[in-house]
């Protein structure tokens, strides 16, 4: 964290407090999505999606959790779509600078010109991940995967310590 501006540590700093304090995880997940779409006015859509493993041979699916933005159709989306599935199947932050140019992207809004989407983990596991979308080109900067990938261990954290 030691490499972030000092607006993105602060908030940093107090996502981790309110992580401390938490009532669930969903408790954590929605006053993090909200302090993001608050403070930070280049992250239009900002939300998690979870990972329901499927049971009886249904096939994973990442399904829709806390989220503060446009209504999306995508609630529920295979690993095997979207930059959302991408995020998930390869374990890594996948930035986008222009999704009209990626053939993955699913689209919300009409208004998404980029994209960040962060893995959470928990046991070195994926069980989730945090997508922010943005109205700006190429919005998501090296200090934006650090500040996403920081709020997505809080939630990894949280639930390795409360499950
Ligand atoms: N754009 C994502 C889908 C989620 S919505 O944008 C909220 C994707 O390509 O996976």
């Amino acid at each position: 964290m030691n490499f972030m501006p000092a607006n993105y540590q602060t908030l940093a700093d107090e996502l981790a407090t309110l992580a401390d304090s938490a009532e669930s995880a969903e408790h954590l997940m929605t006053m993090i999505v909200e302090r993001l779409q608050e403070l930070l006015k280049h992250y239009n859509w900002v939300g998690f999606y979870i990972l329901d493993e499927g049971v009886d041979g249904a096939e994973p699916t990442l399904v829709l959790g806390p989220y503060i933005g446009a209504e999306t159709p995508h609630k529920r989306i295979a690993l095997n779509q979207g930059i959302c599935g991408a995020a998930v199947s390869s374990a890594q932050t996948v930035v986008v600078d222009d999704v009209n140019s990626d053939p993955r992207y699913l689209a919300c809004s009409l208004e998404t010109k980029s994209e960040i989407v962060a893995p959470v983990f928990v046991n070195g596991k994926v069980v989730g991940e945090l997508d922010i979308d943005s109205h700006q080109p190429a919005a998501f900067t090296e200090d934006d995967r650090l500040l996403v990938e920081h709020c997505a261990s809080l939630v990894g954290q949280y639930l390795e310590t409360t499950s």
